[in-house]
């Protein structure tokens, strides 16, 4: 996987010794939720989402220039909504000590750019549940244009069937 730079970040391979700085963010309960993941227990089920995240090879590890610290995750994945093109869809969390720094907009910039001129990819979506306007701000803030809400689409850890608000971006709508 390939390391990306930000101004301010890192978009590095996860590592199993990034367990505390993931269990640090995904236990919150205003973090996981927004994205439709349970809280973390513990820090053992952090190390197994960062396995799975070495695994899957397509979540990188948000750090911090400055500290080194971990404070995110941003990933990107083939969206299943779009199976006879050249997709795919870009997820993020981020630790709340650091919202409101425009953090993710950077590394999703970053993402897009890698996505449009080194994976050749047609589009790039992102979707967020009606609640979680900070996301959709996200969208809007790095170019996605808004195509509209699928409704009852998910279902999230505790059962709740949720809407998705959908965005997306295609290669002629960046300047690369
Ligand atoms: C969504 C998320 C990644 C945004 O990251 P971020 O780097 O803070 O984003 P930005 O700094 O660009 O802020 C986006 C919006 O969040 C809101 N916001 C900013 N700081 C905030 C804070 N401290 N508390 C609540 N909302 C805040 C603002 O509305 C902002 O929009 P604006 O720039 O027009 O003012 C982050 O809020 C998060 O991790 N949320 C929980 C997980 C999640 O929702 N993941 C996405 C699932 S689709």
């Amino acid at each position: 996987m390939k390391i990306i730079e930000t101004k301010r970040c890192t978009l590095r391979p996860w590592r199993l010794s990034d367990v505390e700085d993931m269990y640090e963010y995904a236990k919150l309960p205003n973090v996981g939720p927004a994205a439709g993941w349970k809280p973390h227990h513990d820090a053992q089920e952090s190390a197994r989402i960062i396995a799975m995240f070495i695994a899957s090879n397509e979540v990188w590890a948000i750090e911090m220039k400055d500290t080194k610290k971990v404070v995110g995750s941003i990933g990107l994945h083939l969206d299943d909504k779009r199976p006879k093109v050249n997709s795919r869809m870009v997820g993020f969390v981020l630790h709340p000590a650091f919202w409101g720094q425009s953090i993710i907009a950077e590394a999703v910039t970053e993402i897009v750019r890698y996505a449009f001129t080194e994976l050749d990819v047609d589009i790039i979506s992102g979707y967020h549940y009606p609640f979680n306007r900070q996301s959709g701000r996200v969208f809007e803030k790095c170019g996605f244009r808004y195509e509209g809400t699928l409704r009852m689409s998910s279902v999230i850890y505790d059962g709740t069937v949720l809407d998705n608000v959908c965005f997306s971006i295609l290669r002629n709508e960046v300047s690369l």
